[in-house]
C-alpha cells in the first residue's frame, strides 16, 4: 500500500507563500512514490464549534458540513501537512474553524476511549508536519505551533517536522528564499520514506 499524503492548505491566499510550499513538499512526495491530496480550506464550508457537546455522547459532530470529508481524509492519511501563514501570532481563522472541530476527534479519544484503526498503509501513527511563514522578520511561531501540534496528537500524529519561515510577507516572497523550495521538495522525500528525524 503507497503512503498517502494529505495537504491542507490554510491561507486564504491561493497561490500565496505557504500553499507554494506545500505543494513543494507534496511533489516531493510524489517523487517518492506517494499518492498526495490537497484540501484547501478557504474553499471548504466549515463552521466553527458549537461546543455543544453534542459530540460527547457518540463522538459525532451534530453540523454537517465539509469536516466530515476532511475527517474522513485525515484518518486516512499517513503523512498530514498542514501548510498556513501565521495571523495575529496564530492561523487563519479558515483553518482554525476546521481545528476547532476536530473536538469531536478529542471526543472519542479521550471521553469514549475509542483508539483510531491503522491507516490503510498500516500506520499506527501518522506523521505531521507543520509549514509556515510570517511577514515579521523573527516572528514567534509559538501559539502556531502549539495550536497544530494538538490537532495533529487527536488524529494520532507525532508531529515530525517543522518548516517556519519568518519575513516573507508579499505573494511570491517565498520563491525569492534561497532555500526553502527546496527544504519543502526534500522534506516531501524523507518523509514518505518514513525517515527519521530529530523531532523539532
Ligand atoms: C490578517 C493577517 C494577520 C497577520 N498576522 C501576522 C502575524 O501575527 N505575524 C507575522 O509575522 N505575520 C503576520 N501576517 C503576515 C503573513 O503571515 C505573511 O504575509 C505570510 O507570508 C502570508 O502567507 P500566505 O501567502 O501563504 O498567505 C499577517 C497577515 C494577515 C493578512
Amino acid at each position: 500500500m503507497t503512503v498517502r499524503v494529505l495537504g491542507i492548505a490554510g491561507s486564504p491566499r491561493r497561490g500565496g507563500n505557504t500553499e507554494t510550499l506545500l505543494d513543494r513538499f507534496l511533489i516531493g512526495a510524489q517523487s517518492a512514490g506517494a499518492t498526495t491530496e490537497k484540501v484547501v480550506a478557504s474553499r471548504l464550508q466549515v463552521t466553527g464549534c458549537a461546543a455543544c457537546d453534542g459530540c460527547w455522547e457518540d463522538g459525532q459532530c451534530i453540523i454537517h458540513d465539509d469536516y466530515q470529508d476532511v475527517q474522513a481524509r485525515l484518518i486516512a492519511a499517513d503523512v498530514i501537512v498542514l501548510a498556513a501563514p501565521l495571523f495575529f501570532w496564530n492561523l487563519p481563522a479558515q483553518v482554525k474553524a476546521m481545528i476547532d472541530r476536530a473536538q469531536c476527534q478529542w471526543a472519542r479519544k479521550f471521553l469514549l476511549k475509542r483508539p483510531l484503526p491503522p491507516t490503510p498503509a498500516g500506520h499506527a501513527r501518522r506523521r505531521g508536519v507543520f509549514i509556515s511563514s510570517g511577514g515579521e522578520d523573527h516572528p514567534t511561531f509559538d501559539g502556531a505551533v502549539r495550536t497544530v501540534r494538538g490537532f495533529l496528537s487527536l488524529y494520532e500524529a507525532d508531529y515530525w517536522a517543522e518548516l517556519l519561515y519568518g519575513g516573507i510577507d508579499a505573494r511570491g516572497a517565498i520563491e525569492k528564499h534561497p532555500t526553502a523550495l527546496q527544504e519543502a521538495f526534500t522534506l516531501g522525500t524523507r518523509a514518505v520514506r518514513w525517515e527519521n528525524i530529530t523531532p523539532p
